[in-house]
């Protein structure tokens, strides 16, 4: 049976757009079964609407509490059967009642190599910094912002001032690529978390790959 997956958006959703791609390119054997967004205006929603998958969308401005906020997306996760979250560019920190629900279920693309820029400006960090390499992680997601156990990285080199828009854009690039290939591997059952190390089976040694400048580790597979 395909993962029963809910995403969450606050943004554009170009992540989101790029498992749905994966999806119905055969790839990705995962079924989106919610998209959710604190943003009601997010074109992340629009996107869902068009490949007719449900959404649910609250201000978290309704609630009182975090945790109230929280308990409402679960309410609604759980009711399309939905037991796996990927954030696709969702902006706020789940509280533990959010975390405990989904344990080790709960995925998040940040863009920049962490433990490198955390935080909602990875891209604009790495290029105030004047780093020559930055780029994008998925990563399992704990109580911490963007900390916890890394699946995929992709590194991209950065030129010398150049803008924070031109890098994120490269780097969202390679992104489109890590995220759905991270969320196969998990679909599949292949990934075993110990402490912070992530194994992904099937892989003796992790041969890093190179794609279009970009060094990928774990390697992509084929169709991502
Ligand atoms: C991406 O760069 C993601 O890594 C970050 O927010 C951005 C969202 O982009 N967390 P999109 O909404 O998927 O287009």
């Amino acid at each position: 049976m395909a993962l029963p997956l809910a995403v969450i958006v606050s943004g554009s959703g170009s992540n989101l757009q790029s498992i749905i791609d994966k999806i119905e390119q055969g790839v990705l054997d995962v079924d989106i079964r919610l998209v959710l967004s604190n943003n009601p205006e997010a074109y992340g929603l629009e996107r869902a609407r068009t490949h007719g998958i449900d959404v649910w969308t609250k201000s978290h401005k309704e609630f009182p509490t975090r945790e109230g906020f929280d308990e409402a997306m679960i309410e609604a996760i759980h009711r399309h059967g939905a037991d796996t979250v990927a954030l696709a560019g969702f902006m706020r920190l789940l509280t533990p009642v959010f975390l405990s629900t989904f344990q080790g279920r709960v995925l998040n693309i940040h863009p920049a190599l962490l433990p490198s820029f955390p935080g909602t400006h990875g891209q604009r960090d790495a290029a105030r910094y004047g780093v020559k390499i930055s780029g994008c992680s998925v990563h399992f997601v704990d109580e911490i912002m963007d900390h916890g156990p890394v699946i995929i990285q992709a590194a991209v080199p950065a030129a010398p001032g150049e803008s924070a828009d031109d890098l994120a854009a490269r780097i969202l690039v390679q992104e489109h690529r890590i995220f759905p290939q991270a969320l196969q591997w998990f679909a599949q059952g292949r990934l075993k978390v110990e402490g912070r190390h992530v194994h992904l089976a099937g892989y003796g040694d992790y041969d890093a790959q190179t794609v279009d400048g970009a060094l990928i580790n774990p390697p992509l597979e084929k169709g991502f």
